[in-house]
């Protein structure tokens, strides 16, 4: 796969620091092309791609379809129930079938081991939509968001308040390759994957810091960034989250402390109520929508990225 110059985007820092930022560029250039009206770019033209769901989803969904189709493309949905990777059949005959069908497969699955299997065996590009583990495509969408909103990403400081889950490893893998501040205030014991955290930490190149102080964590932030408390599969264990993650909603106290710089974040789907308020996610300096919008411009610049257009 590699060696025909094709890529797959698994991990943020299966990249270097100047690719993410050429990603991130190309992203912005592709987006004031498609919001000019301009609909002549066509580099997908004659392709397919083929995109895996294992859970649901809205964004990852929607983006990629229309974001692969105004770019000439043609995208196909397989939901939870059509293909049943790993159940009606094993995932390196599926990598191998879809291969021989398509231009891209991307996937969204529970275990991480499945879109790396997914890799391993198919011959086209794999883009992960999320797995257990990461979401390397928001956090892509994330750092453009900021890049738009703030002027860079470098240097500024983001403080997630929540679950150290797989929103926030896609962080810690951003900090491994582009300097920034990130800082995670989680309860005690969800707290993220220890050996991700040391990777960034070991990389040196931005400032980490896990703590369980959501006030302290805030002061100063220019980002305060939230997500569910209960992750897809495992919703069965919401209502004992809500009572651990007490003082960990991003209420406007909160973003009272943080500063009138501060701007919110969310990946989105959110509870509101829950992680956070009606009253923060509505604020002016909220930014969850463009933020969304971003998953397609992102993506976008991603897949040109690993088929080398
Ligand atoms: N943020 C995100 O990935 O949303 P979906 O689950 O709706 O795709
Ligand atoms: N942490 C959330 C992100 C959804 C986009 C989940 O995995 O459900």
């Amino acid at each position: 796969k590699e060696k025909s110059g094709l890529k797959d985007f698994l991990h943020i820092n299966d990249f270097d620091k100047t690719t993410i930022l050429k990603i991130l560029d190309r992203a912005l250039e592709v987006k004031a092309l498609l919001k000019s009206g301009e609909r002549t770019f066509l580099p997908f033209k004659g392709k397919t791609m083929a995109m895996i769901f294992a859970k649901p989803s809205m964004r990852t969904r929607v983006s990629f379809e229309t974001g692969f189709f105004l770019l000439g493309g043609h995208a196909l949905y397989l939901g939870p129930d059509d293909i049943q990777m790993g159940k009606r059949e094993e995932t390196r005959d599926v990598a191998r079938v879809l291969s021989g069908y398509n231009d891209i497969i991307m996937a969204r699955v529970f275990a991480h081991q499945d879109i790396l299997d997914l890799s391993k065996y198919a011959t086209v590009p794999v883009i992960n939509g999320l797995t257990d583990y990461n979401h390397p495509c928001q956090i892509m969408a994330d750092a453009l968001t900021i890049i738009e909103h703030i002027g860079q990403l470098e240097g500024t400081k983001v403080v997630y308040v929540g679950d150290g889950n797989n929103i926030v490893h896609s962080w810690l893998l951003l900090a491994a390759v582009v300097p920034f501040h990130f800082v995670c205030a989680c309860p005690k014991g969800f707290e993220p994957d220890e050996k991700t955290v040391q990777k960034a930490q070991q990389a040196g190149i931005s400032k980490i810091e896990i703590t369980n102080d959501p006030k302290e964590a805030v002061r100063g932030a220019d980002v305060v960034y939230s997500d569910v408390w209960a992750s897809m599969g495992q919703k069965e264990e919401a209502s004992y989250r809500r009572q651990v993650f007490q003082g960990f909603q991003v209420d406007e106290p909160l973003m009272k402390l943080a500063g009138s710089k501060a701007y919110f974040m969310h990946c989105l789907p959110a509870e509101r109520g829950v992680e956070v308020t009606d009253g923060v996610i509505e604020a002016p300096n909220s930014i969850v929508f463009p933020q969304a919008e971003n998953r397609m411009h992102a993506q976008n610049a991603i897949m040109l990225h690993v088929l080398g257009l």
